[in-house]
């Protein structure tokens, strides 16, 4: 089968490149932006000097700062709102994935009303085709290193009344240039930290896993992942201790990005059953729940994924030599559940689900797109049990 990578967004990355964006949002013609983020970043101090910066280089800007997380359609349509009262001519997002997503989610609507919901795999079948009104050039600076949604072609929005979250994905949505700047980084608190951190390593370890990975294997594709998942090894549990470590923080940035390249082929079931985690128990920390069943995915897949799970185990230093595949799986399982507690990964129990939703939280999952093309399906009972093991904690 033919394989195929686009790697369409330009990628400025390093301590202190945001400097640098009013020159790269000029070079586009850009006269006027909106800037799209959320009230913590613009409390955080990091949103008035990159407004600053644009100004500074004569392009006039409007700010929308009423981001929220899993960017629920109405503020799409508020902050489409917004857009067409200023018409911009570029967007920049600063922040987490809420407000990279919103700010793509925005761009789409702008130029194409009422169009959004007919690109969301859920609805449409996992049909992927462009907008039919081009997009403004967007800028994203993440402000936390987990999402990746600086260089994705997808924007997870929330359907709040079909109780869905809906991931819409097109080639155009992709941001112009990610402009990944770990300074802006270092005030993340050490919860946060973890949980895009998290975000990050289940993106390059469900994309090595995924139905459509296993059909087109690709070694460019594994390079990003497996590249990703030792960064984080790495250096998140220091990136959570010591957030002002520009180095860890460094490092965490590029994992972020690489995780979502070494993810292109879609996702496994740590994402399905985390949005159905999230939809159902109304838990919105997307990192963590995601993270959450994905030990127990990776052993129960374990025949069918046998040499990236030889990778991946010795990135988790567990001896592989002389043992079966299923039992890497299992020692696999257990090493990535020690991670977890070494980032403070809490239980599905403390982040607030119930036993009494994992019943829904299945259904839900079974509905997911990455369930319909999973290489093997796990059964009701076999998901019940991952929550149940999950609620628990990981001891
Ligand atoms: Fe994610």
């Amino acid at each position: 089968m033919d394989y195929r990578f686009d790697l369409p967004t330009k990628i400025l990355a390093g301590p202190g490149c945001s400097a640098q964006l009013g020159v790269h949002v000029g070079a586009t013609g850009a006269k006027r932006v909106l800037c799209v983020y959320d009230k913590g970043v613009e409390a955080a101090g990091i949103v008035d000097p990159i407004v600053a910066n644009l100004e500074a280089a004569g392009i006039e800007v409007a700010r929308f700062s009423g981001v929220q997380p899993d960017p629920p359609l109405e503020v799409v349509e508020e902050c489409t709102a917004t857009a067409a009262g200023m018409k911009p001519d570029a967007f920049v997002a600063v922040g987490g994935g809420s407000s990279i997503d919103t700010a793509k989610a925005v761009n789409a609507n702008l130029m194409n009303p009422g169009k959004l919901k007919d690109h969301a795999i859920q609805l449409n079948g996992l049909k992927v085709f462009p907008f039919e009104n081009r997009l403004k050039p967007l800028f994203a600076l993440p402000t936390t290193a987990g999402t990746g949604s600086e260089v994705s072609q997808g924007a997870v929005v929330t359907d709040s009344e079909l109780k869905l979250k809906l991931s819409v994905i097109t080639p155009d949505m992709t941001p112009t240039m990610a402009v990944v700047d770990p300074s802006l980084m270092t005030g993340m608190p050490p919860n946060v930290t973890a949980s895009t951190g998290l975000d990050a390593f289940a993106h390059a370890v469900e994309g090595m896993m995924s139905g459509l990975a296993i059909l087109t294997p690709s070694p460019m594709r594994d390079s990003f992942a497996l590249t990703a998942i030792e960064l984080v090894i790495n250096n998140l549990p220091t990136a959570i201790k010591d957030g002002k470590d520009i180095a860890a923080r460094t490092n965490m940035a590029y994992a972020a990005f690489m995780a979502m390249l070494g993810s292109t082929s879609g996702y496994s079931m740590g994402h399905v059953m985390g949005h159905a985690i999230g939809e159902v128990s109304s838990i919105h920390n997307h990192g963590f729940i995601c993270a959450s069943v994905l030990p127990f995915n990776v052993e129960f897949l374990a025949e069918k994924i046998p040499t990236q799970l030889i990778k991946l185990a010795r990135l988790l230093n567990v001896d592989t030599d002389g043992r079966t595949v299923e039992a890497i799986g299992s020692a696999v399982n257990s090493a990535m559940r020690d991670f977890y507690r070494a980032c403070g990964l809490p239980s599905l129990k403390e982040l607030g689900m119930a036993t009494g939703d994992i019943k829904e939280i299945v259904s839900h999952s079974t509905k997911g797109t990455w369930y319909m093309l999973a290489p093997k399906k796990p059964t009701e009972e076999e998901m019940s049990g991952w929550l149940q093991a999950a609620y628990e904690g990981w001891d």
